[in-house]
């Protein structure tokens, strides 16, 4: 098993990761969960999954496990789930020492760790991550946010876990597709700074997708240490150094804003489209060898992601695609931070990009 501290002040926790932690999730919880009864929060895609596995985990330990199981996908992150849900949890009388568990992907993560957060002004939360995303990003952080009218994640608090568990063998039952789109959020970590990683991916990323375990363990386990990090340094995103963290995510909220943050394309796909972006436009101003950013293409390519905004045909111009960016919530005083690359393993914040060229860019790219 791998075991990553993440070193926030005041509320250091450990992320373990191994196949079999929601089996064994009680011994693995070390006296965490205190009371007999234990709220469990989860979509209905995990609970046909995982529900009997974790119920009978905690059933076994002279645990009784109440269940709030809400429905699967992004319009669940909204204010009425998140009002059903803390009254829900009122009702069940939890205090602030209580543990809440939070089992699923980034949907069921970000609405729960919101919930505590606000529970009783913070009560505590564990994150039990189900997507190959959740695990290797959206559980480790302790970003929490729903969706509002106005945008994405644009209402949350910054509320850390108590302990996250990110069981690989959840990563079975995973849909393909969502696999690849986790995938994309791996790969990021090797694009912001550690081309040997990278290189890594390269070898191995398709025997992780193919489900080989040892490579699974030891990529989530290596996205997790960058990303602990990157939090142990820049905890609130104030620095900088956690910015690097959205590379290809202006981009891509762009994109999914434009599709209406449906199916039709997932954020880790999204992303994944947006770092070819960001690649192509740090080497269009030459900061990047485009060798570096075909290379990247080329991964995804071999992997199966798509990675060309022009086979998503949208139905808009590049103007109206730099417009989502606008609304983005990292704008400040009007303009935009973006990352860039100055080769694979080497992002940075740059602040003095002009919107109507990144038009103009992405009006190029929409055509192939
Ligand atoms: N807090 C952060 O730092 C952060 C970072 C990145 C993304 N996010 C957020 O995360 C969300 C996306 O998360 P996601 O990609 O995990 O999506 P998700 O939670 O919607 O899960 C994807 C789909 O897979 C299903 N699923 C989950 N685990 C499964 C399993 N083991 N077996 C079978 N089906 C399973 C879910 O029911 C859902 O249909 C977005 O809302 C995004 O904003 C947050
Ligand atoms: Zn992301």
């Amino acid at each position: 098993m791998a075991v990553i501290p993440v070193d926030v002040a005041g509320h250091p926790y450990e992320v373990r990761v191994e196949a079999g932690l929601l089996a064994e999730l009680v011994p693995h919880c070390r006296g965490l969960l205190r009371k007999r009864e234990v709220a469990i929060v989860t979509d209905a895609n995990v609970h046909a999954a995982w529900g009997e596995v974790v119920d009978k985990a905690l059933r076994d330990h002279g645990h009784e496990p109440h269940w709030r199981i809400l429905p699967a996908g992004e319009q669940t992150k909204a204010w009425d789930t998140l009002a059903a849900t803390v009254d829900w949890l009122l009702d069940m009388g939890v205090e602030r020492g209580d543990h809440i568990l939070a089992l699923g992907g980034g949907v069921i993560g970000d609405l729960t760790g919101f919930a505590a957060a606000i529970l009783k002004r913070g009560c505590k939360f564990i994150q039990l991550p189900t997507t190959l995303l959740a695990q290797v990003d959206s559980s480790v952080g302790g970003k929490t946010a729903i969706n509002t009218r106005a945008g994405k994640n644009l209402v949350g608090a910054f509320h850390q876990p108590a302990l996250v568990l990110a069981d690989l063998a959840a990563l079975d039952t995973l849909p393909q597709r969502q696999l690849l789109a986790g995938y994309a959020e791996v790969l990021k970590y090797g694009l912001i700074g550690d081309a040997d990683f990278f290189a890594w991916c390269e070898e191995n990323g398709a025997a992780l997708l193919s489900g080989n375990s040892r490579a699974r363990e030891y990529a989530v386990a290596h996205s997790v240490s960058h990303k602990a990090r990157i939090i142990a340094e820049d905890e609130h995103e104030t620095t900088g150094t956690r910015a690097l963290l959205n590379l290809g995510h202006t981009f891509g909220h762009a994109m999914e804003a434009e599709t209406g943050y449906s199916d039709r394309l997932l954020h880790g796909e999204a992303v994944a489209i947006g770092m070819v972006l960001a690649a192509r436009y740090s080497a269009r101003l030459g900061f990047m060898p485009r060798v570096s950013a075909e290379r990247l293409t080329r991964h995804f390519e071999m992997v199966g992601i798509q990675g060309s905004l022009a086979a998503l045909a949208l139905d808009c111009d590049g103007k109206a695609l730099a417009a989502h960016m606008l609304h983005d919530k990292k704008m400040t005083a009007g303009t935009l931070p973006f990352i860039l690359m100055k080769g694979i393993g080497q992002a940075y914040l740059d602040k003095g990009i002009a919107l109507e060229d990144v038009a103009q860019f992405l009006d190029e790219q929409m055509v192939g």
